[in-house]
């Protein structure tokens, strides 16, 4: 099973309780997640369009939807997508899209003002989390920004031996979890081509305000067969 499996498999809204482990957990911290992306991002009605990458049920976009135009919510899971547009439908500046993968190939470059993402990228292997830095480069406008949320490897030093132990015997019962040093995420972020304005350090967790400074060319790599008249 691929960690992208793990939320498309989802099938119903029991399982998709069962999977997004603890609901009231989440719930717990929304209060200060709205209030950390309201300090740090500044989400505003001159911002055109605001972006939630990985939104799931939209447990931020409703109280962030009254500070925004216009908010688009992406995931890659239908059943949690519906989830979201079901408690959000009624939201005028809200707007809600599936991912097929992780390509963020259907939005536009220089489309999006400001980016966040909380509890997703986690989630993500980190080869993976790289093309996905170089993709918010792309669709930002230049100086746009991202406020990203990353687990701390040495503040969350125990989670992240549970999660050693438990990774072979619960495979599919638990999503992948990443965690990272601050040096990591400096250079991630200057290959990706966002410049990093902060980084804040609360609890277990990074959060990374950065602001895309320039345009970065994709290399187009043409692998060519080791074997005889293949392409
Ligand atoms: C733990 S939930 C967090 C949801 C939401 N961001 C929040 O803070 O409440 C993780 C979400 O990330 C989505 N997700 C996982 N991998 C993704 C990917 N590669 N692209 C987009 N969404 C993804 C899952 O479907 C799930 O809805």
């Amino acid at each position: 099973m691929n960690e992208i499996q793990y939320w498309t498999d989802i099938k119903s809204e029991e399982e998709m309780k069962f999977k997004i482990i603890s609901h009231s957990e989440f719930d717990n911290r929304t209060e200060n997640d709205v209030k950390l992306i309201l300090e740090y991002l500044q989400p505003n009605k001159n911002d055109e369009i605001i972006f939630d990458f990985g939104c799931g049920t939209g447990r931020l976009i409703r109280p962030l939807s009254p500070y925004c135009k216009n908010l688009l919510g992406v995931d890659i899971s239908e059943v949690i997508l519906d989830s979201a547009i079901k408690k959000c439908g009624d939201l005028k500046n809200v707007i809600f899209k599936p991912l097929q993968n992780d390509s963020l190939i259907n939005l536009e470059n220089n489309s999006i003002d400001k980016i966040y993402s909380f509890l997703v990228l986690q989630h993500i292997e980190k080869s993976k989390v790289f093309n996905i830095l170089t993709e918010f480069n792309r669709i930002l406008i230049m100086k746009g920004k991202v406020f990203l949320q990353f687990p701390s490897l040495l503040k969350g030093k125990n989670v992240f031996h549970q999660s050693l132990i438990t990774k072979n015997q619960l495979r599919s019962l638990t999503p992948r979890l990443e965690f990272y040093l601050k040096e990591e995420l400096e250079i991630l972020f200057e290959f990706a081509g966002i410049k990093i304005l902060e980084i804040i350090e609360e609890e277990t967790d990074f959060y990374v305000l950065g602001e895309k400074e320039k345009e970065i060319k994709k290399l187009n790599i043409v692998l060519r067969s080791p074997f005889k008249n293949e392409k």
